[in-house]
């Protein structure tokens, strides 16, 4: 059994429960290094491996442990079949960048399998074919579609009339050598080699203030350092620019058993519910993870919605069903062993944002935006920033440049997904609360509760304790709302999240809600 297992949310992924995070000391003295990394997500570390290699002094921190964040709540596919779809980037991007991210991302996987091999870390990685099949709310040509604009790119892939568990499926794209890991196991032999070629991590360490300067964490320590990169999921060092650019997607995952041998290791996705009116087409996304002598995991993901927004009247909390229903009629799952939910950050344009933060010192970098593709996304950053600090020239600066600027060509969805922005942060100020009084919230439930004109976000646990919270969040003042699911209060504005006691879990929010702690007796 794992202890201690910090997360983002109220369940624990297969992941977190099956490899125990690597626990580092707080930071408790100022330094001095070449670069400073804010987050030890797959992200900040893969960053940091190759920095380090290069000869780097490099330094991460991270207020919970390695891959405590959205890493360790992912489903690890590692693909070139990209979420977005080939069609969709070709479309806002034209045929070369849409080669260039082919070619991205590729790269990325070969990459993870080299530091693999290299590092000599045993975590499970395959190479997998991966299939793609068709929605039923999709044209009837949607593949040929896709096939035709991945071929373009360079994609190795191929129109198959039959694919393996799914008999009902009469044609699907067959992507090859497309991959599979354990994160928490390739996060941990990450820790291992960073640590070999001389980097810091320091753990449970929050950078409080970040500049071109360096960071000064929650403590007052400081780090002062020639370049700075901020690895947060979502930046806490850009107030604006970025946010207004991407959107929070929640994404839910199942695992349950299955017979050992019954499915080949393979990934299936289909191409997404396109009746949605968001901007990212929910999809379902599967795979096979190696459990015992006699069963895997069948790992399946789904039902997206924009964080704090619950569209179809389906709560949070009920999203597993769905899920599991969907799951069962096409694939021969025993019990459900594990469920949890993530946060995915959707850009308006298809690509991620990895680069020079906007509108900073050059010596400022982020990578944010990376959507159901943030394994390759961070392997990409490990590539592309490295080349950045040192001068040099890199084939897909352009296109993951986070300055780029495309909101008409992304189109009505995305455009529909900020006004919706626009709405919450005028209903920052208009917000009709649940509740008038404290008395009135039951046992495990969470309401906005307005006392004396100010805004709260009150939960009381099956004890009858309150936990009481301000209810704005102190991003950019949206009212949060509760996640009766994950048991956070989220902000349906950029995605902030926030746990019970208004610890901050996901930027871009860096400070905490204040909370108070009421017992039974006083409400
Ligand atoms: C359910 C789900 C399924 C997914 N499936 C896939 C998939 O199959 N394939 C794929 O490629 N991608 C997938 N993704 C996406 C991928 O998992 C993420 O994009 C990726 O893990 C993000 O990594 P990160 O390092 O950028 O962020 P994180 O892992 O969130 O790391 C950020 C770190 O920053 C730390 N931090 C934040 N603020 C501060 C601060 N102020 N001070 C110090 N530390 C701070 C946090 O503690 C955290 O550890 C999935 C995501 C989800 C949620
Ligand atoms: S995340 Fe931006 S206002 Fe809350």
């Amino acid at each position: 059994m794992i202890k201690d297992i910090k997360t983002s949310g109220n369940h624990i992924s297969f992941w977190s429960n099956s490899e125990q995070a690597q626990e580092y000391h707080p930071l408790r003295k100022d330094i001095h290094t070449d670069v400073v990394i804010v987050g030890a997500g797959i992200t900040g570390l893969s960053i940091g491996y190759m920095l380090a290699k290069r000869g780097h002094g490099v330094v991460i921190l991270d207020d919970g442990l390695p891959g405590s964040g959205e890493t360790g709540r992912t489903t690890a596919h590692l693909v070139t079949a990209l979420d977005d779809r080939y069609r969709h980037i070709e479309h806002l991007h034209g045929a070369e960048k849409a080669q260039l991210a082919a070619e991205s991302h590729r790269e990325a996987i070969n990459l993870i399998e080299e530091i693999i091999k290299k590092e000599q870390i045993h975590c499970d990685f395959e190479r997998v074919s991966g299939y793609l099949f068709r929605h039923a709310s999709d044209e009837p040509d949607a593949l040929e579609k896709e096939l035709e604009a991945a071929i373009r790119a360079g994609v190795d892939v191929q129109m198959v009339d039959s694919l393996p568990g799914l008999p009902s499926e009469n044609k699907a794209l067959e992507f090859g050598r497309q991959a599979q890991f354990h994160i928490g196991k390739y996060i941990n032999g990450l820790c291992r080699a960073l640590e070999k070629h001389g980097a810091k991590i320091y753990t449970s360490t929050h950078a409080k203030k970040i500049s071109h300067e360096g960071v000064e964490t929650e403590e007052s320590f400081v780090v002062k350092s020639n370049h700075i990169v901020v690895a947060t999921n979502t930046p806490v060092n850009n107030r604006f620019v970025i946010h207004t650019k991407q959107t929070p997607y929640r994404t839910y995952v199942i695992a349950a058993k299955i017979e050992k041998g019954v499915l080949p290791k393979a990934l299936w996705w289909d191409t997404g519910d396109q009746s949605s009116a968001n901007t990212a087409k929910p999809y379902h996304y599967v795979r096979i993870q190696e459990l015992d002598q006699t069963h895997d995991l069948l790992i399946s993901g789904g039902e997206d919605h924009i964080t704090g927004v619950i569209d179809n009247n389906v709560p949070e909390e009920n999203r597993y069903m769905a899920l599991e229903k969907w799951t069962r009629e096409r694939f021969p799952i025993r019990e459900v062993s594990y469920h949890w939910s993530g946060q995915v950050m959707e850009t308006m344009d298809a690509l991620a944002f990895i680069g020079r933060n906007p509108m900073d010192k050059d010596n400022v970098y982020i990578a944010t935006g990376d959507s159901g593709n943030g394994m390759t996304h961070a392997t990409i950053a490990a590539m592309l920033i490295p080349d950045l600090i040192e001068g040099k020239a890199n084939p897909w600066e352009k296109l993951y440049d986070p300055g780029r600027f495309k909101l008409f060509a992304a189109g009505g969805n995305f455009i529909r997904d900020n006004m919706g922005v626009l709405t919450e942060l005028f209903r920052g100020y208009t917000h009709h609360p649940d509740l008038q009084s404290f008395r009135e919230v039951k046992k495990e439930e969470g309401k906005i509760v307005e006392v004396n004109g100010e805004k709260y976000g009150a939960y009381r646990d099956d004890s009858g304790n309150l936990h009481i919270v301000t209810a704005i969040c102190p991003h950019m003042k949206c009212v949060v709302k509760w996640n009766n699911d994950e048991d956070s209060w989220d902000c349906p504005c950029h995605g902030s999240r926030f746990t019970i006691d208004g610890k901050v879990v996901n930027g871009p929010a860096n400070e905490n809600l204040q909370y108070f702690h009421y017992p039974l007796e006083k409400f």
